[in-house]
């Protein structure tokens, strides 16, 4: 196993994460006000009615001291892959133990379908010290299972009985967290004293509010994309023959391709809620694309980069308006329409409950991404990172180029190359942002435990600052949700944050984005540095930065 363990891992288990200096001494959980209401809360309250109406709460200096009784908690990782996971359970094990050292932690293997089938193991301050700093969720698996049928409910409630479990912790995304409030409710509702705490993981960084600043596994992900997308810009500029269309995973949310932009300054990024936003539609992406393809042309320089979401598809709003509609026929027919034979059966079966305008959008795409766009996760979300959008636009604009070419429109040369980065950006060593945030959310998921809590999500604020000033507390799952049409049904879920047209990490890109289409202004932000000088290492993203600017 040693052996394995590579010259970085190994120099990195050395690194010991930084905590906010309020667990230096005394501290104690203290009641914020309460959150404003949201817009469902009549609706979302008869989902809830055991937790709705708690308040938020943060870790402060002094106060009561929680209890030091020996607890035994659960942990299990919901969902995709994010830098730093292995952290959270250190920092929840460490503060579990440094309490009291009969603490037991339990990992549930393969995700929340662990917890629900009893197959768990238990995790020794041994095992996850060969974890520590590590990217993956190897140490006990993930999955993306849902928790919701009422034989499942009780199942956990058996596994987390029978082990005297006195909480459960779930490392997930919205999906997920919105998951572990259900639960919370269950055990309220069965009067079962069995606490769940969610922590905010997705590198996609779309699960952030007033309470959490930005999911962990972001600020990492962005980074190593950022480091590949330079590479290509210096690869373009270096050979002049190619552009390369590059999709970047992030789901539904451009926060990665935004992130992606402002560090690297590629020639044009697609930015979805700026789609959305201007009511465009496919062909006049295509159209933007096309353009600016001609005007560096018209400069002799046939390469450039283009970066383009995970999620865009779902934002052109002839797109979108086809996939609403699809989601409400696999929301009535979706066992009929899987147990058609073949594609062509199913095209057809579509085709006679579309719209004719839906029909044609739905027509006119490649059949690989009409069969994903009828595919749904066990959330009802379209799994997106298999939708080719780079090839479906490598594909449009070529043929538009070959058009114009004949039409002596263009003169010049077009060579395209696809990319795809997601995958490897979601298990990566931790940056130190990301090693210290995690411990961080993991020690505060054991004192939200300690403190009685259930039904909420670890929160974090001032990530901005050194980690000595960030604020750590707990914001209660309800007051984050919201009701979305998921398969045609309308679900209480937690609001996805989106790239806001608005904000400052767009208008920063959108203030710079014209002078990058003709020259050549790419930055090159290489690797992630673990050891260096602190400027290096420390970086933040420029998405953090400027909001907290
Ligand atoms: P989470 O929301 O579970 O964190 O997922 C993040 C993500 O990496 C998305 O960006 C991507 O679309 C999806 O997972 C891919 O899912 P899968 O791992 O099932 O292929």
């Amino acid at each position: 196993m040693e052996d394995q363990v590579s010259i970085l891992e190994r120099a990195r288990r050395g690194y010991s994460p930084k905590l906010p200096k309020v667990f230096n001494g005394g501290f104690s959980l203290q009641e914020e006000k309460p959150a404003a209401k949201t817009t469902f809360h009549n609706e979302i309250a008869k989902y809830f009615p055991h937790s709705i109406g708690l308040r938020p709460v943060s870790v402060v200096t002094g106060g009561t001291t929680l209890p030091a009784t020996p607890l035994t908690v659960g942990v299990v990782f919901s969902g995709g892959q994010a830098p730093g996971g292995h952290n959270v359970v250190a920092g929840l094990l460490d503060a579990l133990k440094s309490v009291n050292s009969d603490s037991r932690l339990i990992g549930f293997l393969g995700g929340p379908i662990g917890v629900v089938k009893n197959n768990w193991k238990e995790l020794t301050p041994e095992m996850v010290d060969k974890y520590r700093n590590t990217g993956g969720f190897d140490l006990i698996g993930s999955g993306r299972d849902k928790i919701e049928k009422p034989e499942d409910l009780a199942a956990c409630k058996r596994t987390l009985s029978e082990l005297g479990a006195k909480g459960l912790v779930v490392i997930g995304g919205d999906d997920s967290n919105t998951n572990a409030a259900f639960l919370a409710e269950y055990f309220l509702s069965e009067g079962v004293d069995i606490q769940v705490i969610g922590v905010p993981k997705t590198i996609d960084g779309d699960m952030k509010n007033q309470f959490i600043e930005i999911s962990f596994g972001f600020d990492t992900a962005s980074k190593v994309f950022s480091e590949s997308v330079g590479s290509i810009c210096r690869d373009a500029m270096s050979a002049c023959k190619y552009w390369h269309f590059i999709r970047l995973m992030g789901r539904a949310a451009s926060h990665i391709t935004l992130e992606v932009a402002l560090q690297t300054q590629p020639n044009l990024a697609i930015i979805s809620e700026e789609v959305e936003t201007r009511q465009m539609t496919l062909r006049q992406v295509v159209d933007q694309i096309v353009d600016v393809v001609s005007r560096r042309s018209a400069l002799g320089k046939d390469y450039g980069v283009l970066l383009i979401p995970e999620g865009l598809l779902e934002f052109l709003v002839d797109v979108k308006a086809m996939i609403t509609e699809l989601s409400a026929i696999l929301g009535e027919h979706d066992e009929y329409i899987k147990s058609l034979p073949d594609h062509s059966e199913r095209a057809q079966f579509l085709n006679s409950k579309f719209d004719p305008e839906s029909a044609q959008v739905y027509a006119s795409l490649p059949e690989g991404i009409q069969d994903v766009l009828l595919q749904r996760d066990k959330h009802g979300n379209i799994p997106l990172s298999q939708v080719e959008t780079e090839k479906l636009l490598m594909d449009l604009v070529s043929d538009k180029i070959r058009l114009m070419t004949a039409e002596g429109e263009f003169d010049g040369e077009f060579n395209v190359l696809g990319h795809f980065f997601g995958y490897e950006g979601r298990c990566v060593q931790p940056s130190n942002f990301d090693a210290d945030y995690c411990y961080s959310l993991g020690y505060t998921a054991a004192q939200l435990i300690r403190g009685g809590l259930t039904g909420y999500t670890v929160s974090a604020s001032n990530l901005g600052k050194p980690v000595e000033e960030w604020v750590l507390g707990g914001v209660p799952v309800t007051s984050m949700l919201t009701m979305e049409m998921r398969k045609g049904k309308s679900k209480a879920v937690i609001k996805k944050t989106l790239v806001e047209t608005d904000g400052p990490a767009f208008k920063a890109f959108a203030e710079k984005r014209d002078g990058w289409i003709s020259d050549d202004s790419y930055q090159f932000p290489g690797p992630i540095q673990y050891f260096g000088p602190s400027e290096v290492c420390n970086a933040l993203t420029k998405t953090l930065i400027l909001e907290q600017s």
